[in-house]
């Protein structure tokens, strides 16, 4: 990913920032497609794993739809390319400004959280004289095996329609005169690496769509969500499996003729096409314990203080005997720390170093606590000459 043209062209630039390498971003987005062409399966990119102009403009070249959280993701991605009825609406707080201005956008589906939220849906469409499409977010009290930060599927995370209140709305869903319930929604969780959890999946989706098929409610549309992990450790494995993910879905999900099938993938389509690029200010030796001092911390990547979690970082301009350090941001708290006895060639202050797979949740979490200015971004085709 880094050769010697591109390094120098680090040395020149301001740090930290973000560099994207958008070549890596075409690759992804060409097989993730070309495997849901196959199975005829629609993909609603998560736009809050990276809300980039230049990232979005990208992935809307490919067709795909896009699944929001905000209003002003729903701005942010029709000003890039998107097309409105591609655009599903998720999240649980959506408020009366989001929610009309979703409708008077022309999105295709609100993914509806409660049952609250269903009848203020049904209320504002109906002062606007619309009819909306909604499909109804289950939460399925299915553990993804994942961090407990990211999980979203269980009883205890606040996602989702409560069972109870599924078979309340079932049972008198014909009362919500300006809604078509017409979609089941499910998203358990990210960044998960075992697959058995999507079987899991595809086995309680089956047991919801077949209950309902008694129940005279047209279920056309069934979103999995997102999910699908990437490789931190190795982020040489740059795209993921998409075929084995899909084909999980396809070969256990119990589809009906007209249903049609959406996913909504974040990181597995952004992740590994971004790192975060920083300089060394200072290499402490306090006894046994070596720490460098980055410039770039928590406020640019706030991953590994929120989820311990783990990006591979090398030093990109020493090549020198390994030594081992732990690797900390210059931001005041405890937890900004990138990596612990991590191996890297000896250190010193003005290395550059890259911290691999931040397209995904890297800039778009970015923090201006201890009033840090926004990290620049550069994108390969720029770098590359
Ligand atoms: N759909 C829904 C309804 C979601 O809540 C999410 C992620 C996605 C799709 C996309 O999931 P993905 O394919 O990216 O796993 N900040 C955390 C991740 C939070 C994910 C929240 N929801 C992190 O840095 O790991």
């Amino acid at each position: 990913m880094f050769s010697e043209q591109l390094i120098s062209s680090f040395g020149l630039k301001k740090t930290p920032f973000y560099y994207y390498d958008t070549g890596l971003l075409h690759k992804t987005l060409f097989a993730i497609k070309e495997v849901a062409v196959l199975f005829n399966y629609n993909i609603h990119y998560a736009v809050k794993a990276n809300a980039n102009e230049r990232i979005l403009q990208i992935i809307s070249s490919y067709g795909l739809g896009a699944d929001c959280v905000s209003g002003n993701e729903i701005d942010q991605v029709i000003k890039n390319g998107f097309n409105p009825k591609q655009i599903v609406f998720a999240g649980v707080g959506k408020t009366d400004e989001e929610i009309t201005f979703a409708i008077n956008s022309n999105i295709a589906c609100f993914n509806c959280e409660s049952i609250q939220e269903l009848e203020v849906i049904n209320d504002i469409a109906g002062s606007l004289s619309r009819k909306v499409n909604v499909a109804l977010r289950i939460n399925p009290n299915l553990d993804a095996n994942t961090h407990h930060n990211i999980t979203t599927g269980l009883n205890t995370n606040k996602f989702g329609i409560p069972y109870n209140d599924f078979l309340l709305i079932i049972e008198d869903f014909k009362k919500y005169e300006n809604l078509n319930i017409e979609g089941l929604h499910f998203h358990i969780g990210s960044q998960i690496t075992d697959y058995r959890v999507f079987n899991k999946l595809c086995k309680r989706v089956n047991e919801f769509n077949n209950f309902l098929l008694g129940k005279s409610v047209n279920i056309r549309h069934i979103n999995l969500g997102g999910g699908l992990g990437i490789d931190y450790d190795e982020p040489e494995n740059q795209i993921p499996d998409f075929q084995a993910y899909f084909e999980i879905f396809n070969k256990n999900l119990e589809v009906r003729t007209g249903q049609v099938i959406h996913f909504e993938p974040g990181r597995s389509i952004v992740g590994q096409s971004g790192i975060l690029v920083t300089k060394v200010l200072y290499v402490k030796n306090n006894g046994d314990k070596k720490t460098i001092i980055l410039d770039a911390g928590l406020t640019e990547l706030l991953r590994p203080a929120l989820y311990q979690s783990n990006h591979k970082i090398v030093n990109l301009t020493s090549s020198k005997e390994l030594d081992v350090y732990d690797i900390a941001g210059p931001i005041c708290e405890t937890t900004d720390y990138f990596g612990r006895s991590v191996q890297l060639p000896e250190t010193s202050r003005g290395d550059l170093l890259a911290i691999y797979s931040t397209g995904a949740y890297g800039e778009v979490m970015a923090l201006h606590y201890n009033m840090r200015p926004p990290a620049e971004k550069y994108y390969s085709e720029e770098l590359i000459l």
